[in-house]
This record gives structure tokens, sequence and C-alpha cells, in this order.
């Protein structure tokens, strides 16, 4: 059947994106064709696009883009009996790391019902599609490392963005004071809006100063997804016993550093990978439900800034290279 999907045949720039035909074949044994109603962008997706940034990953090309979508069950396979057509699903990741078996930037797409999770009624496809790969990041951070409370102050870098905006309103529901760095007076606006009780211009601002004047004996930890620029001095801002956690690099890697820079306030560094998090079924359906919850009662505000139609998926790349956008961005596969 016609299928339509965005590929790669070699690394490189969004250029590298074509819009083409891909065959795909009947479901297999314990999977599920969909028909995707909505694809969510994330950083990992350029990451994967431009090649040479996760180890030892070499894929074969041509290479499907994207790990993250929702949909409609379309028809089933041999054994299935979890899900039936018609039912409205989601998946972050397949079996391996989040960014191998790639793919999801597609019209259709057969998925193995262990990565499936059912769409609560109250949650749309688009906002499933939204949040789910960066809400289960949230959980791996707040659930599985430091779990913010009220007496904490915590500082969350980029906290309009798509991880940080999530990471920010959870941390804010759990009671804590939330120091959330951005990068334009735009994003500051969403920042405030979304529970941060300071925010910083972090690119004109020295952020280390501003942090140790809002909370001099610094803070309990750090949630860090921007990398070589911040994750260091960010060291700075912790008080004794303080976690930097860094789950991104936006910015590029965090350089090498000695660990002897951690002894005299007995720090802790963390960096953390969400594929453990939800790699077994029924972790990954715990934690899509406790996104999933936050969300119905009001906690986690979902922010789609805008949807591209699938084949305009490069332009999509194209902004998250620029980081201007606050929430997250969501390719649309019907009419493209
Ligand atoms: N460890 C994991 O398992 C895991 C899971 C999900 C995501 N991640 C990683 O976490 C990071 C953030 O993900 P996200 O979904 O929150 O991304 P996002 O929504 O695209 O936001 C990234 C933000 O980083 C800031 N930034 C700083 N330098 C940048 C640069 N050179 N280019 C683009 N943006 C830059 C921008 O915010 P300001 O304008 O406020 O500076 C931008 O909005 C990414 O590196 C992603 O790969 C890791």
């Amino acid at each position: 059947m016609l299928n339509k999907a965005v590929r790669i045949h070699r690394h490189g720039g969004a250029e590298e994106m074509e819009w083409e035909d891909t065959p795909i074949d009947n479901p297999a044994v314990g999977e599920v064709r969909l028909r995707h109603t909505a694809i969510g962008v994330n950083f990992s997706d350029v990451n994967v696009r431009r090649g040479g940034f996760y180890p030892n990953h070499n894929p074969s090309f041509p290479l499907g883009l994207g790990n993250e979508a929702a949909g409609v069950v379309e028809s089933v396979g041999e054994g299935v009996t979890d899900f039936q057509v018609g039912d409205r699903v989601a998946y972050a990741g397949m079996l391996r790391q989040f960014y191998m078996d790639t793919g999801a930037y597609s019209e259709f797409r057969n998925v193995p019902v262990s990565r499936l999770v059912a769409i609560p009624e109250g949650v749309t496809d688009r906002q499933a599609a939204a949040i789910l790969l960066k809400g289960c990041t949230a959980s791996l951070i707040i659930e599985g490392v430091f779990t913010p409370a009220a007496g904490n102050t915590v500082l969350i870098h980029t906290a309009a963005a798509g991880v940080g905006s999530i990471l920010c309103q959870w941390s804010k529901h759990l009671g804590a004071t939330v120091i959330g760095t951005v990068g334009s007076v735009q994003k500051a606006e969403v920042a405030q809006r979304l529970g941060c009780d300071h925010v910083i211009l972090y690119r004109e601002t020295d952020f280390v100063e501003e942090v140790l004047r809002i909370a001099p004996k610094g803070i309990a930890a750090v949630f860090d997804g921007v990398g070589k620029d911040t994750f260091l001095p960010s060291l700075r801002c912790l008080q004794q016993f303080g976690i930097a956690v860094n789950y991104g690099n936006a910015s590029g890697n965090v350089p090498p550093f000695d660990v002897m820079t951690l002894a005299s306030k007995s720090l802790s560094i963390c960096r953390v990978g969400v594929t453990g998090h939800i790699h077994d079924t029924t972790s990954f359906r715990r934690v899509a439900s406790k996104v999933f919850s936050l969300v119905a009662e009001g906690a986690i505000e979902i922010n789609i800034h805008r949807t591209y139609a699938l084949r305009d998926a490069a332009k999509a790349h194209a902004a998250v290279e620029v980081g201007g956008f606050t929430g997250s961005l969501i390719l649309d596969p019907v009419g493209s």
C-alpha cells in the first residue's frame, strides 16, 4: 500500500530529508499497523539526521527519521489481543535505544504492541505526540534521580523548551522553588506562566551570579539539557550535597572535567538516558500514565508551538536548530 515517509539517504543538513514512497508490509506477529495522526519532533531527530552524535550508531540507509507518534490502529497482526482496530495509541522509541529503529516520520507504521500506550480520554493525539517522549524524560529525572520538594530550590535550564517546560511545571507542582533560565524575553514570559519563581536570561546575564544572589547558600539540584554552555558553570550554583543532572546537549557536549571539582561540596552528577527508564512495557505504561494524569489534572500544560505538514519536516528541523520556539513541535501527516 502507499505510504509516504520522510527519509534520509546520508547524514547531513535538513536538505537531506526526502519525502518519498516507502513500502510497508502487513503487521507481523505481535504488531499493529498505525495510521499516524500526529508525530512528535525531538532534538534527537536532528542528532540522528546529522549523524556522529550517538556512540556506535551506524544506521543503514535509507533511514526513516522520528521516534515518537500518536495514531489509530488500522489492522492487527497475529497474536495481538490488547489493542483493536480504532484504538488511539502512542509510542516513544522502539525496543533498542530511543534514537535507533527510527521511522515515525511516516503516514503508516507497523509497531510492536509492547511499545504502545493507550491515549486516555481528555488527551488528544496531538497532545500525546507533543508530550510522551519529553514527559518520559522529565519522569526519568524527577522520579528516577532527584524529586524536588517544598524547601528545595532547583535550577532548570531552558525552562520554556520541550523537556525544560515539563520539568519546570512538575517541580513547581511538587512544591519546589524553581529558578528557570531562558534564551529570550518572550520565553521568560512563558517560563513565568509555567510556574518559574525566578527567570534568568542566561545569554545576557551571568546565571551563576544571579542564582547565588537568589539562593546564597546554593540550590539543591540543576536540571540541564543544554550541556556545553551551562553544565560546568552550574556546579558552582549547587549547595553542599547538591546534584547536577545533565540530560541533553543542545549547545554541544559537556567538556571533560576533573572529578575533584565535586569534592569541596560533595556534589553528585548524573547523565541520564530515557531508554532504560521506559524499556519494558510495564515501566513505559506506568510512566506514560503518570505523565498523562499530570496533564489531566492540570499540573502540566502542553504547549504545541507549531504544527508542520509531515512533508515539511525539514522546516521543523530548521526551527529546532535555531531553538527559538517554546514547548513542542508536531508533524501532521494528514493532507501532506
Ligand atoms: N537524555 C535523554 O534521554 C533525552 C531525552 C529527550 C531529550 N534529550 C535532549 O535534551 C535536550 C533538550 O531537548 P528538548 O526536547 O527540550 O529540546 P528543544 O525543545 O528543542 O529545546 C532546546 C533548547 O535548548 C536551548 N539551546 C541552547 N543552545 C542551543 C543550540 N545551539 N541550538 C538549539 N537550541 C539551543 C534553546 O533554549 P533557550 O532559547 O531557552 O536557550 C532551545 O529551545 C536535547 O539535547 C535533547 O537531545 C535527551
